[in-house]
């Protein structure tokens, strides 16, 4: 049988690392997919850029459209990022009735209802493993190896330029700055790498799992999003103190009401496995009803790491080229038809507990004017922690300022909201409240 011939868009981290593992381990490959795969052109933005990968054989172009146009490619691997020309070649190809392959999370979070409504239209594939977790394949595992479950939520460390900035703040006390461009380095972080530390690409990410799990449309506007670039050093070792470890955790749970979608820090008891996740590793807890809790473990970005996914669902095209578009896996494990419309819970409705840092005044008293206010809002405190004066120096009065923490039981966001409000208006305490999310995971 002749090579299937595919056209790569990008040859950055992630597509040299693809070109590379295809070539390496091609024969391999072959005999796994049933024919063999040739990576017969590609786009970049600069013909004179030195690639990581060997690109002997391989026709560049700057003209992504030449790539998604051309007659003898099947299959096109979109490794570019972006969201506006990535759907538009996308689009374009998938007219010109080519499969697609892609890691790009913020084409699937944003455009996948469209993307994969034409692609419906015009019976090819859109596989999009390599977005969600890296080298995970828990896409796979949600849509398929799961699909006897009623998934009741999961819980996802799946940014792994975050985690590896969280694990270094707290193994070895090196900056956030310092970290992050070690990790741009190392090809971990987004192009814009906000998106990493912001929330966004885990944003990205957990609304593309959210819509697998539950059978719902892609909707990342309605994601609660809160990233990393709040949180202290001080923040990680009193987390650690009191039996936590801060995680950067993107959170869907099916509820009474509608769905909990939101990314942000949370504490999570050291006990657990996720806890001790760290660097650039990646883990998703998914919980099904007939499975029970079910733990997904890898390396969340890099060059090969990635690679095995890409790889992973170009085989999977391959291997269904022949088969009939009506029996494939639907794109988002449900048939398109019998998607729901449950709601997307408002961040106001979700119930969780609360670290809280507050600076205060060191007189007496104060304390009682905190948990009046957390009172008054049925809020109950678990523990609380007074910390050293040093720790928060002395204000420009003179005034000592202590750190405070609380951690409270579990309470409705839209009341923590008020209490917080509450306490930041109070003359004995400075700033502004430092708020992260508890999950205990259980
Ligand atoms: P990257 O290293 O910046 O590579 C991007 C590639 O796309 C480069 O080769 C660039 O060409 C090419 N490109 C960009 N715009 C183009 C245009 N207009 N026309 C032609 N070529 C263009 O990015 P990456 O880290 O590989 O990420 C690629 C995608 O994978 C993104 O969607 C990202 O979110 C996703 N992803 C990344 C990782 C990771 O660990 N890095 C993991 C999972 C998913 P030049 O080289 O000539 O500039
Ligand atoms: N920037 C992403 C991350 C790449 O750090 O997780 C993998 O999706």
């Amino acid at each position: 049988m002749k090579p299937v011939k595919i056209g790569v868009l990008g040859l950055g981290t992630v597509g040299c690392g693809s070109v590379t593992v295809l070539t390496r381990n091609a024969e391999e490959i072959a005999r796994r997919a049933g024919r063999k795969i040739e990576v017969s052109m590609a786009a970049v933005r600069d013909l004179d850029r030195a690639r990581i990968c060997n690109t002997e054989g391989i026709r560049l172009t700057t003209d992504p459209f030449e790539v998604a146009n051309d007659p003898e490619v099947e299959i096109v691997l979109e490794l570019m990022g972006g969201t506006e020309l990535a759907r538009e070649v996308v689009l374009q190809a998938i007219a010109e009735g080519k499969h697609i392959v892609t890691a790009n999370k913020a084409l699937i979070a944003i455009h996948g209802n469209e993307l994969f409504s034409k692609a419906q239209e015009m019976g090819v594939m859109v596989a999009f493993e390599a977005a969600v977790a890296g080298g995970i394949p828990i896409i796979k595992a949600i849509r398929e190896g799961l699909a006897a479950n009623q998934i009741n939520w999961l819980a996802g460390i799946i940014n792994g330029t975050g985690n590896f900035i969280l694990t270094e703040m707290k193994e070895r006390g090196r900056s956030f700055e310092n970290v992050l461009t070690e990790a741009q380095e190392l090809g971990y972080a987004e192009a814009d790498p906000s998106f990493d530390v912001e929330g966004t690409d885990a944003a990205h990410k957990l609304t593309i799992l959210a819509s697998i799990a539950f059978g719902i449309p892609l909707q990342f506007e309605k994601a609660m999003t809160e990233g990393i670039t709040k949180i202290t050093t001080q923040d990680v070792s009193y987390a650690e103190e009191l039996g936590y470890r801060i995680k950067h955790l993107g959170v869907a749970r099916m509820s009474s009401g509608g769905v909990e979608l939101r990314v942000h820090p949370t504490l999570i008891p050291e006990r657990q496995l996720i806890a001790n996740v760290d660097g650039v590793m990646n883990a998703v807890l998914v919980m099904g009803d007939a499975v029970g809790p079910t733990l997904y473990y890898g390396a969340g970005a890099g060059d090969e790491p990635t690679a095995s996914a890409v790889v992973a669902d170009t085989v999977d095209v391959v291997r269904a080229l022949t088969s009939d578009p009506e029996n494939r896996v639907p794109h988002l494990a449900f048939q398109p038809d019998a998607l729901t419309d449950i709601p997307i819970l408002p961040i106001e409705e979700i119930k969780t507990a609360y670290y809280l840092r507050i600076s205060v005044e060191d007189s007496p008293g104060v304390l009682a004017e905190i948990t009046k206010i957390l009172g008054d809002e049925e809020i109950n405190i678990e523990s609380f922690m007074q910390k050293d004066v040093e720790g928060e120096g002395v204000n420009e009065n003179s005034s000592s300022w202590v750190p405070i923490i609380l951690l409270t039981k579990v309470c409705r966001e839209g009341r923590m909201n008020r209490a917080i409000a509450a306490i930041e208006t109070l003359d004995c305490v400075a700033g502004e409240v430092m708020r992260i999310r508890v999950e205990s995971l259980d």
